[in-house]
């Protein structure tokens, strides 16, 4: 079977034709300093089972490694903050979740080499944790989740704060979308031109990286 086409019948409903590692890495090659940069924030709104994701998840931990890996504590932090700058959306459910699962096996296989029976489960929780928020399994076009109740998409921006806390602020993802269109600005800017800036719908106090799952056990 060709791994890159489920079915062709998802291919006539969904256009899912997943792209190979190849250009996946070609592409990525494009924006290399930013796919290398821990923090900075990738949405892929067809995500499938996660391929551009992955790939960017693995230059950033790589990064991760190479600057804290003498310090555990260090390394979780930062492996953390790589994972909460990752979002996708899927229109199917299997495909958000296995992007989920691939990026969380992306990051376990990174920090179980390097730490061993030393790894903490409070460290995984939090992963899995902003995985289940940050990949949608949402609809790309209606900027709605998909399921019996559809709400709008939120998407928590996480910032670490105060060395080991991170502050999390929850934006609407179609104020986002229709705001920076109808004002006809640019959410980003390497040039100094005005940006749109979105305003956020709800904001929570700093929780400590390996506190996530716990503070925010209610939304699991
Ligand atoms: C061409 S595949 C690309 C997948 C992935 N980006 C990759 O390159 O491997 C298109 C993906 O978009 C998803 N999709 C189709 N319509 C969508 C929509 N309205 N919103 C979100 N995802 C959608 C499909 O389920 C499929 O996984």
């Amino acid at each position: 079977m060709n791994p890159l086409i489920k079915t062709t019948q998802r291919v006539a409903d969904y256009g899912e034709v997943l792209t190979p590692p190849h250009i996946v890495k070609a592409m990525l090659d494009l924006v290399a300093q930013e796919a290398d940069r821990i923090d900075s924030r990738f949405l892929e709104p067809a995500c499938g089972t996660g391929n551009f994701l992955i790939e960017v998840l693995q230059r950033k931990l790589r990064v991760v490694e190479k600057r804290y890996r003498r310090s555990q504590l260090d390394y979780e932090r930062y492996a953390v903050v790589a994972v909460s700058s990752l979002y996708g959306i899927d229109i199917l459910e299997d495909n958000a979740e296995e992007c989920r699962q691939c990026l969380y096996e992306t990051f376990d296989a990174a920090y179980t080499a390097l730490y061993g029976d030393k790894t903490k489960t409070a460290c995984r929780e939090s992963v899995r944790y902003l995985l289940k928020r940050n990949i949608v399994h949402g609809d790309a076009l209606s900027l709605q989740t998909v399921g019996e109740n559809p709400q709008p998409i939120v998407f928590g921006e996480w910032s670490l704060v105060n060395g080991s806390l991170l502050k999390r602020r929850d934006f609407a993802f179609h104020e986002m979308v229709q705001q920076a269109s109808m004002r006809e600005l640019p959410l980003f800017s390497d040039l100094g031109e005005e940006v749109f800036i979105p305003e956020p719908v709800k904001e929570y106090p700093p929780v400590h990286f390996l506190e996530l799952a716990h503070a925010f056990a209610d939304e699991l």
